[in-house]
């Protein structure tokens, strides 16, 4: 087996005030100056901090205005607090394929993290990509797709930063929940385990999300847990000195995941520049000491304290509320009731909850439902489960009751890995873990289509503990709702549950309309029951929020099309994804390796390399009407990248925005950001209600010299989706950036834009692209 090590790169980059930061520089060069070293310090690590309810609060300087900085989980909303609303899950805004929504969403929940004193939120999520289908954390992130997650990505990231600081996460290759701490093991530590993988596949995959988010002005990000080529991502020079600081150009500081450091000046030295909770390495003045004895250079530890400052006034922190005011300790004692809401979040929140649903099957003319006479309902999560919880408890107890709790996460843990908490008695909204949210009420589906059988005069029968229900015979449909948790800290113990399956095979086989609903965090096997003629209709509802059941049901019955496209492949079976089912294994290793031999073939990558038919493609969705593509046209204006030119990489040390002439700000090299033309076509309606449909462009780029040896696929390079009235034809165009039709060429360390012919695919998934074409560089 290959001995995978990780390359060196020192010394840090210092951040310097790149483009817009500029200011925000002078400004913190003019406190950090007159700090004292101790002080410093004291600003680089998390402190104790039992007045508020924040995840983290770092240390201040309060003789000088730092009064110090809140971190809070996370993406998803603001987590295990009251006041707040529970949004859509990452998996479903990638389902949604919406960047406005992804925008919107940012933009009401960083003004949610604003009113309760909190200064830094930890998302948004673009790291696990989805590289397992059994990865416990996927639902966080928006999709199996480096390029879906970095345009929603940067969008979440510009929404939360009119607010708060965002801190992108988790830097980076962090796949795996299975061995993601370092176990103490007697004295005989297992690591962390180590994704290895090589220098293309990290760029075109694993840091291509990243970089976009760094351009979109993302002010934190934090290290990962995992180790990368062997050497932990919280002290892996090339991580964050090397890719990050270097070429990303990253002005901001690093954070560690919590307890994520595992060393102290190695860590210093290779980029990182807070550490937390709390920090056993840098707690007793051991940075001052160092720079004292010359072991750590100063300019290193001023850095560190600059870049956070700066951070601080790059997003107007100095001007925000006093440090988790609207963040109680304990929810469950008396406290100052902050409702951190806003009323216009409302109609915002139900539209990201409504366009995530999926609908992946719809025959008989299932859907929408028509004013039935008698629906049968199945399924616990069909109902709220804070039924079963009192009331005054409810934030707090929707967490403990299963969906991850506060003490689970971030703790290495020696305790050996317990399996998942059983989850059940009620609607899914979100996964558990860091990524779960509190929200402040739940529209489960029975709730909302018990007002709809109100308005019809529907008789709804139900049953949501069997799994061998009575069925009345007279029903025009029976709705099963089942479910797919998954939580931070477990990878998934499989892609299908059981029990779930025989629900629906028994509904099935007395229902000939049987309507399946799946809220699910993250991919679900359906070939248990697919191809039964009885299932006439199947959604992946991933996980909607609060407003879960008034979107599902304004689905069913047709007053909101499905608009949603997978963000991932669902299989026929779990042995079709291969190695890359579930997470690496230490089997016995002090050492885990994980060996990310795949290279860049991961998700629809990985089935198209090896020509493997999946259930449900990437892209793939239904809709209440159809759609006709045409007029396919390429203006591309791209040139090769000449053989003898390097395109300059920020590497170190620059204090400006030129390298060899070459303008670099947020994200590294602008020009990759700048556009290389368009592709545009026109999609027209041709059924008879409105509908969105995503036209989606996916690009075969002709391989470079260096690239590596694994087949090259066609990759997502753009999407738009659009709202067409019947009849009616809308013009669709990709704008495509430098980046979208370069590859990372490893001999030359550089972006490159190959010669020669690429492919172009326009259509409704990565497998249904009715226009094709080429352009040649
Ligand atoms: C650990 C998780 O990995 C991270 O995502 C989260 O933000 C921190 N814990 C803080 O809760």
């Amino acid at each position: 087996a290959r001995n995978w090590t990780s390359p060196v790169v020192y010394p840090s980059p210092q951040g310097y005030g790149a483009g817009n930061w500029s200011a925000a520089y002078v400004r913190a060069r003019a406190m950090v100056g007159n700090m004292s070293l101790e002080e410093m310090n004291n600003v680089t690590l998390g402190v104790v901090d039992t007045t508020s309810g924040c995840v983290g609060v770092s240390g201040s300087a309060p003789q000088h205005g730092f009064p110090g900085l809140c971190f809070h989980d996370a993406g998803n909303g603001v987590r295990n607090t009251d006041g707040v609303n529970a949004y859509a899950s990452g998996i479903h805004i990638g389902a949604s394929w919406n960047a406005t929504l992804a925008y919107e969403r940012a933009q009401f929940m960083g003004a949610e993290f604003k009113r309760k004193g909190v200064n830094v939120a930890l998302g948004p999520v673009v790291g696990p990509i989805g590289r397992i289908a059994e990865g416990g954390r996927n639902f966080e992130a928006f999709a199996a797709d480096p390029y879906l997650d970095g345009i929603l990505g940067a969008q979440s990231v510009i929404g939360l930063q009119e607010s708060v600081i965002a801190s992108i996460k988790h830097f980076v290759a962090y796949e795996q929940e299975t061995n993601r701490n370092p176990i103490a093991n007697n004295g005989k530590p297992i690591s962390s385990t180590s994704a290895n993988l090589d220098d293309q596949t990290m760029h075109e995959l694993y840091l291509w999300p990243f970089q976009d988010l760094v351009h979109a002005g993302a002010g934190c990000a934090m290290c990962s847990y995992n180790r990368i080529n062997n050497t932990y991502a919280c002290e892996n020079s090339k991580a964050m000195n090397g890719l990050l600081k270097g070429e990303l150009n990253f002005q901001g500081f690093v954070v560690s995941d919590w307890v994520g450091q595992h060393s102290g000046l190695p860590s210093a030295d290779a980029g990182l520049d807070m550490a937390m909770p709390t920090s056993g390495y840098w707690n007793e003045r051991q940075l001052k000491k160092a720079v004292d004895s010359g072991a750590l250079n100063q300019t290193r530890l001023i850095d560190m304290a600059t870049r956070i400052v700066a951070t601080y006034y790059q997003f107007g922190q100095d001007r925000a509320l006093p440090l988790g005011v609207g963040m109680p300790p304990n929810l469950l004692l008396p406290h100052n009731y902050t409702d951190a809401k806003d009323s216009a979040s409302k109609s915002s929140l139900l539209q990201q909850a409504i366009e995530g649903h999926v609908l992946v099957k719809n025959i008989k003319g299932a859907l929408p439902l028509k004013q039935p006479k008698v629906l049968s309902i199945f399924g616990y999560d069909a109902v709220q489960q804070s039924s079963f919880v009192p009331s005054v408890l409810f934030p707090q107890s929707w967490e403990a009751i299963g969906l991850g709790t506060q003490q689970s996460i971030g703790i290495a843990s020696n305790a050996p890995v317990q399996n998942p908490p059983e989850v059940q008695n009620g609607t899914l909204i979100v996964g558990g873990g860091s990524g779960s949210n509190t929200p402040a009420y739940i529209s489960s589906p029975y709730d909302a289509i018990q007002s709809r059988a109100y308005d019809d005069g529907t008789a709804i029968f139900f049953d949501f503990v069997s799994t061998n229900p009575t069925v009345v015979s007279s029903s025009d449909a029976c709705l099963v709702f089942i479910n797919e948790y998954s939580s931070e800290v477990w990878d998934r113990p499989g892609l299908a549950d059981p029990d779930s399956d025989t629900l629906v095979n028994n509904v099935a086989s007395m229902c000939n309309s049987t309507v399946v609903v799946i809220h699910n965090a993250g991919i679900r096997l359906v070939d248990a029951w697919i191809d039964n003629p009885n299932v006439t209709a199947v959604i992946f509802a991933h996980l909607p929020g609060q407003d879960a059941g008034r979107a599902v049901a304004s689905i069913l019955y047709g007053d909101a099309g499905p608009s949603g496209r997978l963000p991932y492949t669902v299989a026929r079976r779990s042995s079709d994804y291969g190695n890359m089912l579930g997470p690496c294994q230490a089997d016995g290793s002090l050492s885990p390796q994980c060996d990310f031999t795949e290279g860049m073939n991961v998700d629809y990558r990985g089935f198209l390399a090896s020509n493997t038919t999946p259930r449900y493609e990437f892209g793939y969705g239904l809709t209440y009407s159809s759609f006709v593509y045409a007029n396919l046209q390429t203006n591309i204006n791209a040139t090769a990248t000449p053989s003898d030119t390097v395109t300059p990489v920020y590497t170190n040390g620059t204090t400006n925005d030129n390298v060899n002439n070459t303008a670099i700000g947020n994200g590294g090299l602008l020009s990759l950001f700048g556009s290389v033309g368009t592709i545009t076509a026109s999609v027209s309606n041709t059924g008879s209600v409105a509908a969105a449909e995503v036209a989606q462009l996916y690009l075969l780029i002709p391989a470079s010299t260096s690239n590596s040896s694994n087949p090259r696929t066609r990759v997502l390079r753009g999407f738009e989706k659009v709202l067409i009235q019947p009849n009616e034809t809308a013009q669709v165009a990709f704008n495509l950036r430098m980046k979208d039709v370069s590859t990372w060429n490893v001999t030359r360390q550089a972006w490159v834009v190959p010669s020669g012919e690429f492919g172009v695919y326009v259509g409704k998934s990565v497998l249904d692209t009715p226009l094709t074409g080429s352009f040649t560089v």
